[in-house]
């Protein structure tokens, strides 16, 4: 279905060219004075300049050529040149209907399987994942989910940081602990064993000590350094001890994102992209792309338009290590020869921009990614505590994800507790569906770019913009439908009626800006302008169903297109959360 704005805008461009008018000037936008009108059109004024006119003899000269036209209720012109305008009851319940039969509610689908990489998550194999990493794994499930809703082929990749000094910090910890391994014999030759010779709860412990370790030892750092070395180069004990540390963080990380609902097709990472690199570093020098700077590989990314002088990318450290934009880059051959993606997509924090504007600069200068692909680095602010500082426990550490996770479930646990109304079973499964939309919410109505301070009260209240509230709206549709096929006493009416009062036809209005909501928050890669709509929806529902009594109406009919649009109302509500990433429970 055409989105309502462009249906207006139709009518307004063929009654702007019938009045000789051109109908570049006939654009259509929401009201900004609700009070007055539903949308307007503001391109009198505009047309007043080319036409040197008076833009009010314009604008009445528009309107009165739409008079009588059934799409609107009222359309009339005011000073100085604005035309206003009400859709009629009829055509805004035709379009309900639309919706209600239409596939995917009247979403035209855009995408046409075009296919986008969604660089998201981007855990650390073998670190905790804490909080920082929650926002790249929430904020890009919600942009892959919205692109494949639209018809694109979202391809989400976790992009694990898998290559990194953690490696050889680990191995080396290990032989401090443990020097009797088969690793670190250097005659050894047998097969190495299959079995890791660390549980997850170790590695756990194993990762932050050394890390504290090579802080004060010099000489323990170094050993770590030349152990990354080894393995990235091959080194066979080192190797296997990374097949380890691999087999069994990732378990661990694939259960914690599935406690989020986050899923990936692709599960690559930094280490994938190494066989590129001999490759990419030697192209890079023979098409004079890459020079040595003071021992370094460096390629130079400045543009004469760019405002503050932006450093060249380094591609090989005077060590002749790799670094975090090579593997980057490795990386984006790899996805261009495996699926050729029309677009790229990056998550992760805007401390970050530097790197990816290097990463991007240097792909497009080198052809290995078209110039008119666009790449884009979706960059998150900070997490912060209600202290405006960075999120951390009380104890001042960095808090893990799944202990956060548990504290916001057995807030909401409580908080249903409190009414007592449900069994304790079925109090803590509602509460982590409801746990789980208040923990996203929270982060996803906030525009990605801005910190925003975590707080567990005021994401998971029942009232204001939370997802709780959300949730909370979806439940009470779902209790009068309940109600309503139990009581079985009236004939079901099979269309949405015109809507005969004010909070009935904002709900409509409402509805009909799902499929431009949706739309909009994908191409501006903004779940949070989502979470707006639904939150204008919810208040929209709320008011319309304080105002009116829809089970103890006696028109039956008026009563069954009440249930029709609350059916409407539900199937976009669950849509869009679908799309943020999480779901309703029946009951809360
Ligand atoms: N592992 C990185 C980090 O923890 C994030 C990875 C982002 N993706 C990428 N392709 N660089 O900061």
């Amino acid at each position: 279905m055409k989105k309502i704005l462009d249906l207006i805008a139709l009518q307004m461009r063929a009654a702007f060219s019938a009045c000789g008018y051109d109908e570049t000037y006939a654009k259509v936008v929401l009201s900004n004075r609700p009070d007055l009108c539903e949308y307007q059109c503001n391109g009198a004024m505009a047309a007043a300049k080319t036409y040197r006119k008076k833009p009010i003899d314009i604008a009445n000269a528009v309107a009165d050529c739409l008079q009588g036209n059934e799409m609107f209720e009222e359309i009339h012109a005011v000073m100085p040149g604005f035309i206003n305008i009400r859709l009629s009851a009829g055509y805004l319940a035709d379009y309900m209907n639309g919706m209600r039969e239409e596939k995917k509610l009247g979403l035209e689908e855009s995408g046409n399987g075009r296919t986008i990489v969604v660089d998201y998550g981007g855990a650390n194999v073998a670190k905790p994942l804490h909080v920082g990493h929650l926002r790249s794994a929430v904020i890009g499930e919600s942009i892959r989910r919205m692109g494949n809703f639209l018809g694109y082929r979202m391809i989400g990749d976790v992009h694990l940081g898998d290559w990194g000094l953690q490696m050889g910090l680990i191995i080396e910890e290990l032989r401090d602990r443990r020097p009797e391994l088969v690793y670190f014999d250097e005659n050894y030759s047998g097969e190495y064993p299959q079995e890791a010779p660390f549980t997850i709860g170790e590695l756990e412990e194993i990762y932050p000590a050394a890390s504290e370790k090579s802080k004060k030892d010099e000489a323990f750092k170094e050993r770590a350094q030349t152990a990354t070395f080894l393995l990235q180069n091959g080194y066979a004990p080192f190797q296997a001890i990374w097949r380890h540390i691999m087999r069994v963080s990732l378990a661990d990380l694939r259960k914690n994102y599935d406690n989020l609902d986050v899923h990936f097709d692709l599960w690559k990472g930094e280490s994938d992209a190494q066989p590129y690199i001999p490759g990419l570093i030697q192209d890079l020098k023979d098409r004079g792309l890459a020079y040595e700077s003071q021992g370094a590989l460096v390629v130079d990314i400045a543009e004469p338009t760019d405002s503050k002088e932006l450093p060249p990318c380094i591609v090989r450290k005077s060590d002749g290590a790799a670094l975090y934009a090579t593997s980057d880059l490795g990386t984006i051959l790899e996805r261009e020869k495996d699926m050729k993606p029309t677009a790229y997509i990056y998550v992760a924090d805007k401390r970050q921009e530097l790197h990816f504007t290097q990463v991007f600069r240097v792909a497009k200068k080198a052809g290995y990614v078209a110039c008119d692909t666009p790449m884009k680095h979706v960059g998150f602010g900070t997490m912060n505590g209600r202290d405006g500082k960075p999120f951390r426990t009380r104890d001042g550490g960095v808090m893990r994800l799944e202990r956060l996770i548990a504290d916001i479930n057995e807030a909401v646990y409580e908080r249903i507790m409190e009414n007592r109304t449900v069994s304790e079973e079925e109090a803590k499964e509602t509460a982590k569906i409801v746990g789980l939309a208040a923990l996203k919410y929270g982060d996803l109505s906030n525009q990605a770019a801005k910190d925003y301070i975590f707080d567990i009260d005021r994401f998971i209240s029942f009232e204001g913009n939370t997802g709780p509230y959300i949730l909370y709206t979806i439940v009470r549709i779902k209790s009068i439908l309940g109600k309503y096929a139990s009581s079985k006493a009236d004939s079901a009416a099979t269309a949405i009626l015109p809507a005969t009062g004010a909070g009935e036809k904002e709900l409509m209005l409402s509805l009909a800006k799902y499929n431009d909501a949706m739309e909009t928050a994908f191409a501006d890669l903004a779940p949070h302008k989502l979470c707006q709509y639904i939150y204008e929806l919810s208040n929209a529902f709320n008011g319309f169903y304080h105002d009116n009594r829809i089970l103890a109406e006696e028109d039956s009919q008026r009563k069954a297109s009440w249930i029709q649009l609350i059916t409407l109302v539900k199937d976009v509500l669950e849509t869009c959360i679908d799309a943020l990433g999480f779901s309703a429970p029946d009951r809360m």
